[in-house]
């Protein structure tokens, strides 16, 4: 494909990004816009025994005051009438959650109350002055603590929980070389930039809803259900996300409230989540407990893996972090049992974060591998590559592509792994010791149905629609770059919109998805107006085409041009003058095939880390990092680089920083901030290699492409993690791997 796709191509809405022209939810204007504060519980596990919300509704510009006493049907009846009590239930994929139901409370931060005020100021003020008195008792939030209540879900992401093959225990038992170990990874909470936020519009029966989501047509569904009205009275816009990491992905009870609050003021109303609240009635990541049993003979090839995982779920909801989810795909051996296992503890529901499951599940597999490694004398790339899985066994299916053992190779010469010195907490540089860490990253390649519409103008400028989303991915840049080859067109005239239910069918901008699913049907639709520009030339006799057979006609940077013979050339937008035509217009809709059913489809990567640490202070610092990386066709060099570059980054995060801190006594999260919760900052990034591995897969889908949003993170922080355990020869299993475990 010539043109601009594979390219590396700055984004089209980056200088609208840098200037502020961008206008993200909550900078959206609207006339009478008024403000919605939330009041929420500071304590889980209890029962509301008071709720004063009087000096609220009497404090200056204060237009309502919302609770469950008047948030229920009856209250708020044109919202709730059709389907009564639905309304305090938002439906989510497995999952339920509660919006201002009744007088419990689940977990701490969950909403109890919403005021509406003239100004944010005002809300804020009269919000202070809700009276909230919660009696409980003692709640439960430490998963170690109740690891006998663990129950399985039966299902993970319609999977069987439980899966494998052969006899793991008795492979073990006659295992040369063995691991058994535990591992925990903390909760955490995906902290994107942007906060959620949602304004909400009524126009007689009709809603528009700008909101902070990766899925306008997801919560256009619920909004709908909620509303117990047809899909056609609710409109979701979401033009700039920014950043979301899986936490956007659903609407969240700050959603129907916010069409609540609207709907009973009969003004527009915004509500902007606050950070704190992100901590609270937002889905995290959950915490996980991941017991690792493997088994090697003595060359090192696998006998066996265990890999029992048990994760957080809350008491109104179900969330399985699917640790195990590549366990008995990503290396050959015969004997293979995982499992997940379910905890419910006094919390919001879990939800999905970046690489749910392979993200903390890589934490636990890939620094059990190197365990094994040292175990037995084994270079741990050497034990990788001596476990290479040729097709996918636990699916029995042929892998669709897989170049990781290039990602391997290019990545281990990048990094000079061959110079690695074998012995363990050993090297220093000056004061520091240093170590090296490798792992294997995975992440299946996913699509959805999608349809996109491509208008082509009078002027020769063309208008892509379609409802997907831009989280800071590049979406807007590579769906430009792939109409613009498909018309025949330069890209600065080309205009792509996205992120609003009024344009055609889009899935959640999730699962690395977006990529494969929304280039597809934008390709198609370009190429389905190309042939109709292309066939209204050769029959105008006025055409320099005139005649010439369709499959003899180029088009490129506006012009359509006989192949061979560069004399013969029209443009588009005389060829539309001609015609008399003022647009060309297709829509496409794609439909994923079963190439599931014949193909194991999966994106791969292989990172290395090198990290310092100070052995008085036991601070670690991550000096370099490469990544190389198989993921299909890359659309788009620049940001395919930057989303890599971002999971690894949140690599950093998971291996040495994050961890939402709870109170174990009443549940509620100690450190909700961005100062008290640590993501990695500019100083704790250092150099990051990416490597683009050239991986042609003709099975996947019809472009080839896999998505690259999610593999940057899988394995990054084990890399680092099996680094720490090289410089210093201490192996820590429970992430993150902070100062006062390393000391
Ligand atoms: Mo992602 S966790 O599928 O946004």
């Amino acid at each position: 494909m010539a043109g601009y796709v594979g390219k590396a191509i700055t984004r089209v809405d980056g200088r609208a990004k840098v200037t502020g022209a961008a206008a993200y939810t909550a900078d959206t204007q609207l006339p009478g816009l008024c403000h919605a504060v939330l009041v929420t519980s500071d304590r889980a596990g209890g029962r509301l025994t008071g709720l004063e919300t009087q000096a609220a509704e009497q404090a200056p510009g204060v237009l309502a005051v919302l609770t469950y006493r008047n948030a229920r049907p009856g209250g708020v009846a044109t919202l709730t009438n059709a389907l009564g009590k639905f309304f305090a239930r938002a439906v989510m994929p497995g999952d339920a959650f509660l919006v201002l139901a009744d007088d419990q409370v689940r977990y701490a931060g969950q909403p109890i109350a919403v005021v509406v005020a003239e100004t944010l100021e005002k809300a804020r003020w009269a919000a202070s002055l809700v009276e909230v008195r919660l009696a409980g008792g003692d709640v439960e939030v430490e998963l170690a603590k109740h690891l006998d209540e663990q129950f399985s879900p039966g299902k993970v992401q319609d999977e069987p929980a439980d899966s494998g093959r052969g006899e793991v225990e008795a492979a073990l038992r006659a295992a040369a070389h063995k691991v058994d170990v535990v591992y925990t990874t903390a909760a955490q909470a995906h902290n994107p930039m942007e906060p959620h936020a949602t304004i909400a519009a009524f126009d007689g029966a009709k809603l528009t809803l700008y909101d902070a989501t990766q899925y306008v047509y997801g919560v256009k569904q619920v909004l709908s259900a909620q509303l117990g009205k047809l899909p056609g009275s609710v409109r979701v816009i979401s033009r700039f996300v920014g950043g979301a990491f899986g936490s956007k992905g659903l609407a969240w009870p700050h959603v129907p409230v916010t069409a609540m609050a609207a709907q009973h003021v009969g003004r527009p109303v915004k509500l902007v989540v606050e950070r704190r609240h992100m901590f609270g009635f937002i889905g995290f990541r959950p915490e996980t407990r991941q017991h690792l049993q493997l088994g090697a003979a003595k060359d090192g090839k696998l006998v066996a893996i265990a890999h029992h995982g048990v994760s957080q779920t809350s008491r109104i909801g179900e969330w399985t972090e699917p640790v195990g989810k590549s366990t008995g795909m990503l290396y050959s051996c015969p004997n293979v049992a995982v499992t997940h296992r379910l905890v419910r503890l006094d919390t919001q529901t879990p939800t999905f974060q970046r690489a749910p499951g392979e993200a903390p599940g890589s934490l636990a597999l890939e620094c059990a591998l190197d365990e094994l490694a040292y175990a037995a004398g084994i270079d741990p790339l050497e034990l990788r590559l001596t476990n290479y899985a040729s097709r996918d066994e636990g699916k029995d299916l042929p892998f669709s592509s897989k170049a990781l053992r290039a990602c391997y190779v290019q990545g281990a010469e990048r990094f000079g792994w061959d110079k690695r010195p074998k012995s363990v907490g050993q090297w220093r540089v000056g004061h520091r010791l240093v170590g090296w860490g490798m792992a294997t990253a995975t992440y299946p390649a996913m699509r959805s149905g999608a349809t996109a519409r491509v208008r082509l103008q009078a002027d020769g400028s063309a208008l892509v629609q379609i409802a997907t989303h831009d989280l800071g991915t590049g979406t807007y840049t590579i769906l430009t770059q792939m109409a613009a080859d498909a018309l025949g067109l330069p890209m600065g005239r080309v205009r792509t919109e996205i992120g609003d239910t009024d344009y055609p069918y889009a899935p959640v901008a999730g699962g690395s998805q977006s990529a494969a699913s929304c280039s597809i049907p934008v390709h198609e639709a370009g190429h389905a107006v190309r042939r109709q520009l292309i066939a209204l030339a050769i029959k105008d006799p006025a055409s320099p085409l005139h005649g010439l057979p369709a499959d003899q006609v180029d088009a490129a940077e506006g012009h359509l041009t006989a192949r061979g013979d560069a004399t013969r050339t029209d443009t588009h937008e005389a060829v539309l003058a001609r015609a008399g035509r003022k647009e060309l217009e297709a829509e496409h809709e794609t439909k994923p095939d079963d190439v599931d059913k014949r193909f194991s489809c999966h994106a791969w990567g292989a990172q290395f880390a090198e990290v310092q640490v100070d052995p008085d202070l036991g601070m670690v610092r991550v000096t370099r990092m490469v990544g190389a990386f198989a993921g299909g066709r890359v659309l788009n060099l620049t940001t395919a680089r930057s989303q890599l570059m971002g999971g690894m980054v949140m690599g950093i995060g998971a291996a040495l920083l994050e961890e939402v801190v709870r109170d174990p006594l009443q549940g509620r999260v100690l450190n909700g901030s961005l100062e008290g919760y640590m993501v990695p900052v500019n100083a704790d990034v250092p150099e990051i290699e990416v490597i683009f591995v050239a991986e042609a897969d003709e099975h996947v889908n019809p472009l080839g492409i896999k998505g690259l949003g999610e593999l940057g993170i899988v394995g990054a922080g084990a890399a680092i993690a099996n680094a720490v355990f090289h410089a210093t020869g201490k192996r820590m299993r429970d992430f993150p791997l902070t100062v006062d475990k390393l000391l």
